[in-house]
This record gives structure tokens, C-alpha cells and sequence, in this order.
């Protein structure tokens, strides 16, 4: 059985291309039969750039709503709040006097948000080793992230080699499952999906703002209504493809090609498309965040159990140490 963590930052209700492109994957990963697995909401990472008590809480309750949302099965699952297992803020200090300075100063993540931030606060120089220290808590296996985090993965990886060889085994190194971006979602304007762009669409969002924002936004070119159009590259048909069935996809490709059938038109079937195919899920996040006490509860019982086996892996470090 291999013991599978990852972490997840609440910058909010995630969009499209976070729902199709990492939720429903981890989440088929997370329901595999032999796995264990821990999924944790980085809010306190997320400290480093929310300074504001009901953003930071806001974003919490609406990442978990959406991962309950898309099915996650927190009875298999232990689904928590970082800032729920302040041990990790412990073992973090450990981590940091294990891990040279120089060495944290190569990180790429820090320059290109240093670069791009205001707030270059010392906990943006130190995520690393809170993120690390996420892991090794918990003994992992297997952590899925995205290529931007192979680097702190890599940081994981050493800090746990150097602890280990100056005071004895004591973490379980953590390897890596790159995932692999087999869907890449474009955004509204074609563009790669993401929240720094401006350019995503938010399923969760009331059907009518969901409307207005495709009419506005997603960009088609001016071929009048009549004429025959090219499906393959327009951005309404890319996405259209990726949420509707293949005969549904077929079926418009056809009809955009035939003419008399204008960007208006197919528009309006993409917005259907993600109104019906997403009710489901849509329903469901609304109902749970307008239960906050079941989101409180259901992260409690997910910390409980991230407790449970955090704590003696924390025992082992501080007699290591010492303390
Ligand atoms: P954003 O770019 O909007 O800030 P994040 O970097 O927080 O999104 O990504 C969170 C997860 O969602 C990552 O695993 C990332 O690979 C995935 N993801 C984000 N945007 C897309 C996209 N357009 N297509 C596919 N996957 C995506
Ligand atoms: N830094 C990760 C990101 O930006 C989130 C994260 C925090 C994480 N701690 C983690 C991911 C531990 C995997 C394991 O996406």
C-alpha cells in the first residue's frame, strides 16, 4: 500500500481547467483501491500572500466544497486544513535548520513571485521547507504535483536525505508523480486556463453571470452567421469538446462547418453544455457552502486522522534532535 499526499492552495473556487485538469485526476487517484491518501488545503502557504481573515477562510470553504463537489470520498480520504495540524509549523523550524540558506536561495518559485510580488515576506523565502515539512509529517510515498513544483519536491527530497544522514533514518524520502497535462483547458481567450490570466471560467458561477461572461468573452473571429467555419482552434469548440459528449462535439463541428450556424449559436450550446453537465456538481457546492458546519466537520474528522499519524512521526524527529 503506498501512501499518496498532496497539497492543494485555496486561492478560491477552482475553474475549469483546475477541475478537469488536476481535481477529477487526483481524485481518481485518491479513490484507487491500494492507495492511502492525504489531501490537505495549504492555507497556511496561503498566508504568504492573503493578509485578510474572510478571504483566507472564504477560500478554504470554497476549494473543499469543490473537491466534495466533484466526489470526493472523504470516508477514504483524509481531507484537511493545513493550519488544523500546527505540528507541521514544528517540524517546519526543524526542517529549516537542517537545510542551507544557500541552497534556498536557488529556488525559482521565490524569484519569479519575489520578481512579481509586493509583499516579499521571509515566509515566501521559507515555503519550501513548510512544504516539506507537509510531506515528511506524514510519511509519504508518493506526492502528485504539477512541473512547477518539481523543485520544492526536489528540496523535500534533500532536507530529508541530510536529516536522515546526520541523525539516523528517520523520514521516509518521497518521490515524485509528475502529472502530466494530458488535458490542457484554454481559457476564454484561448490561452492556457489560469486565475493569473484572467481568462477562466468558473462552472460554480450562477448560469446567468456564466452567460454574460461567454458572451462577452470568449473570443471567436467575425466570419458572418452564413458562412462555413473552421471548429478546430476556436476557442468555443476546444472547450465545447472537453465537456460535452463526442457525438454533441461531432454534431456542432458539423454544424459550424455547414454555415448558418454562428459563433452566437454555439455560444449558447457551450454555456448548456456546462449548465447541464455540471448541475450535479453545481447543486452540490452550493448546498455545501451554505453548510458551513458540515465543511467544518468533515475537515475536523480529516484533521483528526492527519493528527493521528503526524504526531509519532513528530515524537521521532524531536528524540532525533534531542528534545
Ligand atoms: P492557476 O494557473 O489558475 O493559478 P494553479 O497553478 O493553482 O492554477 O493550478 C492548480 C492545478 O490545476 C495544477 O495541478 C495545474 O496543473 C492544474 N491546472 C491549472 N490550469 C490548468 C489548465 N488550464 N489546464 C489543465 N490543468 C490546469
Ligand atoms: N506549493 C504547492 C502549490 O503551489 C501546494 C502545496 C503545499 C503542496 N504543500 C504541499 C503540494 C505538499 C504537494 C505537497 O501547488
Amino acid at each position: 500500500m503506498a501512501r499518496i499526499l498532496t497539497g492543494i492552495q485555496s486561492t478560491g473556487a477552482p475553474h475549469l481547467g483546475n477541475l478537469l485538469g488536476a481535481i477529477r485526476p487526483a481524485i481518481d487517484l485518491a479513490h484507487q483501491e491500494d492507495n492511502e491518501s492525504f489531501l490537505f488545503i495549504a492555507d497556511m502557504h496561503s498566508l504568504t500572500q492573503i493578509k485578510g481573515g474572510s478571504e483566507l477562510r472564504e477560500n478554504t470553504y470554497a476549494v473543499a466544497a469543490a473537491w466534495m463537489a466533484f466526489g470526493l470520498d472523504t470516508s477514504r480520504t483524509a481531507f484537511y486544513r493545513q493550519s488544523d495540524v500546527a505540528e507541521v509549523t514544528e517540524l517546519a523550524w526543524y526542517l529549516n535548520c537542517f537545510f542551507p540558506y544557500q541552497r534556498l536561495t536557488l529556488a525559482h518559485s521565490f524569484k519569479d513571485k519575489s520578481d512579481r510580488l509586493e509583499d516579499v515576506n521571509s515566509g515566501l523565502f521559507s515555503y519550501p521547507m513548510l512544504m516539506a515539512a507537509d510531506i515528511l509529517l506524514y510519511d509519504a510515498d508518493y506526492v502528485p504535483v504539477g512541473k512547477d513544483q518539481l523543485q520544492h519536491l526536489e528540496m523535500t527530497r534533500d532536507v530529508a536525505s541530510r536529516f536522515n544522514h546526520k541523525m539516523g533514518e528517520t523520514f521516509v524520502v518521497p518521490k515524485e508523480l509528475v502529472q502530466q497535462e494530458t488535458q490542457l483547458i484554454p481559457g476564454v481567450d484561448g490561452e492556457k486556463m489560469s486565475k493569473s490570466k484572467g481568462n477562466t471560467l468558473n462552472i460554480f458561477d450562477a448560469p446567468n453571470a456564466l452567460k454574460k461572461h461567454i458572451n462577452k468573452n470568449i473570443v471567436t473571429d467575425a466570419t458572418p452567421l452564413e458562412d462555413s467555419k473552421d471548429p478546430n482552434g476556436s476557442v468555443v469548440w476546444e472547450l465545447y469538446k472537453l465537456v460535452a459528449s463526442e457525438s454533441d462535439a461531432t454534431d456542432m463541428a458539423a454544424k459550424l462547418r455547414a454555415g448558418g450556424y454562428g459563433w452566437g449559436h454555439a455560444k449558447k450550446d457551450l454555456l448548456d453544455a456546462l449548465v447541464d453537465g455540471f448541475a450535479k456538481e453545481r447543486d452540490e457546492f452550493n448546498r455545501l457552502m451554505n453548510d458551513r458546519a458540515m465543511l467544518d466537520a468533515e475537515l475536523s474528522k480529516g484533521a483528526e486522522r492527519a493528527r493521528s499519524v503526524a504526531q509519532p512521526v513528530l515524537q521521532r524527529v524531536r528524540s532525533k534532535i534531542g528534545f
